[in-house]
């Protein structure tokens, strides 16, 4: 069996949490810090509004990845803007999934009618920078020290593709 990417379910919570705790951890995705539960996972899955979707990858029935698009800002103006996020388990990585995650996501993007992708990275994910570059996404810039993570300042680089 090979790859299959497919709206998530409520029953994917355990599995989601899971993977993004996995980038929470590394410090590589997020400058989020706090480690989720299958339950508060459930909650977020619960809440998706049809224009936020939630997608997996599952790989022999079992899910190895995930993404969303999420809300770029709330004020009406920015409705055709989606940010998004895809997390692959971390055994997995590097093996293509990530970019058929996102090859879903660009196309749902375009289904919902937004206009743009958007998203901030930090500047030593190089597999997140190489993913998104090989999709076409620009660099509009970096924030300096636009964070903190675990007590260092750290710079967001901030890409976006027209879609
Ligand atoms: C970033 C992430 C989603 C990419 O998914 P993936 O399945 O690992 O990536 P893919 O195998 O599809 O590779 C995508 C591209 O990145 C490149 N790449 C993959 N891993 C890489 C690495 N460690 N270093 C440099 N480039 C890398 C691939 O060569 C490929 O580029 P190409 O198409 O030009 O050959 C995944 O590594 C991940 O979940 N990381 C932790 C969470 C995270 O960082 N999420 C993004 C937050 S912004």
């Amino acid at each position: 069996m090979g790859l299959r990417i497919r709206a998530a379910t409520l029953d994917d919570a355990g599995a989601i949490c899971a993977i993004y705790n996995q980038g929470i951890e590394d410090r590589i995705a997020t400058l989020e810090t706090a480690l989720r539960t299958p339950d508060e996972r459930r909650a977020w899955l619960a809440q998706r509004e049809a224009r936020h979707p939630v997608i997996v990858a599952e790989e022999d029935g079992r899910v190895v990845g995930w993404g969303s698009l999420n809300p770029f800002m709330t004020r009406p103006g920015y409705r055709f803007v989606a940010d998004f996020s895809i997390y692959v388990e971390r055994e997995r990585r590097g093996k293509g999934i990530g970019s058929q995650l996102l090859a879903r996501l660009e196309e749902l993007a375009r289904e919902l009618g937004y206009h743009k992708l958007a998203l901030t990275a930090l500047p030593w994910n190089a597999a997140g920078l190489a993913l998104y570059e090989a999709f076409g996404f620009r660099t509009v810039g970096v924030y300096t020290e636009q964070g903190q993570i675990d007590g260092r300042w750290v710079d967001t680089v901030v890409m976006e593709k027209l879609l």
